[in-house]
């Protein structure tokens, strides 16, 4: 493979620079090339542009790089091709999923009665969440989802989903592709720490009773923006009161849960009605890599379709295909499982703490230093900040971090993000990688500050 520099994480090209390199890999026309003229290509013009996750310097996205057993297990995968819709199409990847589906509700501590399905990504696990959500509040509600769609509710509105403001985007997506649109979204506000505000949930759920029915609550479990782990014990139980699923959206966090001192954070998650994770962000298996839990398989029955040629009903083979909507589904348990059993669990802890103690550690300094101003404590592995020089003038507080994320990007050397807390813009740092440190993170705040120091408002 063609070496990125070590002092780099990418090229640092423009995006036509990039474009200008990668035509002739898309020249269709050109003769068919030998597998190592290809190789040599496809190293030269495309491989120094990829983002390399597993340096230090890489702080911006939730992406890593593939651990060795995950390789070997979707190196086999991709030999074989296997689409594990069914016994019929894979008899071996079929059980595949359906046990490591299993195991994982175990490992998470799920009920006993609990399953899971993989799915393309968490984004669609979401949306296929919200979904069962509805079909379970139209049966309360003596609606056919499944014949009549969201018309089939009484009222103008329909159906309602409250989340928190710092719900990931998927779950518009998910109402907007559900014919529910965004008016169905109720935001529930957070409270300092950006976790969602309980209080505010219950006196929004008792002022819709009996005014407009609520399909689901979303909880997340680590927000994409700060990372933060809504209550979800005391949201389940408000749930559980007023009989409404609750969804946990896990993509991002619910791994950390397994890291045993900041499992007290996730307590609840097991109560939910769904959960989602992806495992593809911090596991180091390959793209992509999602799965959707119930806390009671049975659900699974809500999106079952059979055809008189295909996932046929009543053979009483493994039927993986019937718990979400794609007829062709990859055997992405392989990687995971391989992933799993070749670093074994306490390494795999391991993995997943040593990001989270290097966010604590650079929020205790953050803490410190007067000219950064921390955007909040860190429930997982994200952390967001500012730099806040004394001698420039508030109001280009915000140009400065912009400045800040645009020039470490053009640079190539490091990677960071921004975000807007309360219509003020952060500095966002996310750690992920198993080698994550403290040093590297301060070396960023260091590239930073020299950005920070030349930077005078212009551009
Ligand atoms: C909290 C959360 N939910 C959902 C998603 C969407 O997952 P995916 O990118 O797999 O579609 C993300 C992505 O980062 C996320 O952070």
């Amino acid at each position: 493979m063609a070496e990125t520099p070590s002092d780099r994480i990418y090229s640092g090209a423009s995006p036509a620079q990039v474009e200008a390199d990668l035509a002739p890999l898309v020249d269709f026309e050109a003769p068919g090339l030998a597998l190592d003229e290809l190789r040599n290509l496809i190293e030269e013009r495309l491989v120094p542009h990829l983002m390399r996750y597993d340096r230090d310097g890489f702080l911006s996205m939730f992406n890593a790089f593939p651990e060795a057993g995950a390789k070997l297990g979707a190196e086999i995968a991709t030999t074989y091709n296997q689409g594990v819709t069914n016994w019929q199409v894979s008899p071996g990847g079929a059980v595949l999923e359906e046990l490591c589906c299993k195991a994982l509700c175990r490992l998470f501590g799920f009920a006993p009665t609990a399953e899971g399905t993989v799915m393309y990504c968490g984004t669609y696990a979401n949306q296929q969440a919200i979904y069962m959500a509805l079909h379970q509040a139209a049966e309360r509600s003596g609606v056919d989802l499944t014949r009549d769609g969201v018309m089939g509710f009484p009222g103008l509105l329909g159906p309602a989903v409250l989340t928190s403001a710092d719900a990931h985007m998927s779950m518009r997506h998910a109402v907007r592709m559900l014919g529910l649109g965004e008016q169905s979204l109720v935001p529930i506000d957070i409270d300092s720490n950006r976790r969602m505000d309980v209080t505010h949930l219950s006196i929004v759920l008792k002022a819709l009773k009996d005014k407009r029915p609520v399909a689901a609550v979303v909880a997340t479990s680590g927000t994409t923006s700060t990372g933060a782990v809504d209550p979800i014990a005391a949201i389940a139980e408000l749930c559980a009161e007023h009989g409404i699923w609750l969804h946990v959206d896990g993509a991002y966090g619910l791994a950390y849960s397994l890291v045993p001192e900041w499992q007290s954070r996730f307590a609840g998650v097991e109560k939910a009605e769904s959960v989602s994770w992806d495992p593809h962000k911090q596991l180091g298996v390959p793209i992509p890599s999602s799965i959707l839990f119930v806390r009671d398989g049975a659900e699974f029955y809500r999106m079952a379709l059979h055809s008189a040629y295909f996932n046929r009903e009543d053979t009483g083979e493994p039927n993986p295909g019937i718990r979400s909507a794609p007829t062709t589904r990859p055997m992405t348990a392989l990687p995971l499982v391989a992933a799993i059993r070749h670093q074994g669990i306490p390494a795999m802890i391991e993995r997943l703490r040593a990001p989270l103690a290097a966010i604590a550690a650079l929020a205790r300094y953050v803490e410190e230093q007067p000219d950064l101003e921390l955007g909040h404590q860190p429930d997982t592995g994200v952390l967001c900040f500012r730099l806040v020089p004394a001698d420039l003038a508030p109001e280009l507080h915000d140009g400065l971090q912009d400045e800040i994320y645009r020039q470490i990007m053009r640079r190539g050397e490091r990677s960071i993000s921004v975000t807007q807390l309360g219509g003020t813009m952060y500095l966002r740092l996310v750690a992920i990688a198993p080698t994550t440190n403290i040093h590297a993170m301060l070396e960023t705040v260091a590239a930073a500050r020299i950005i920070a120091n030349d930077w005078k408002g212009d551009r």
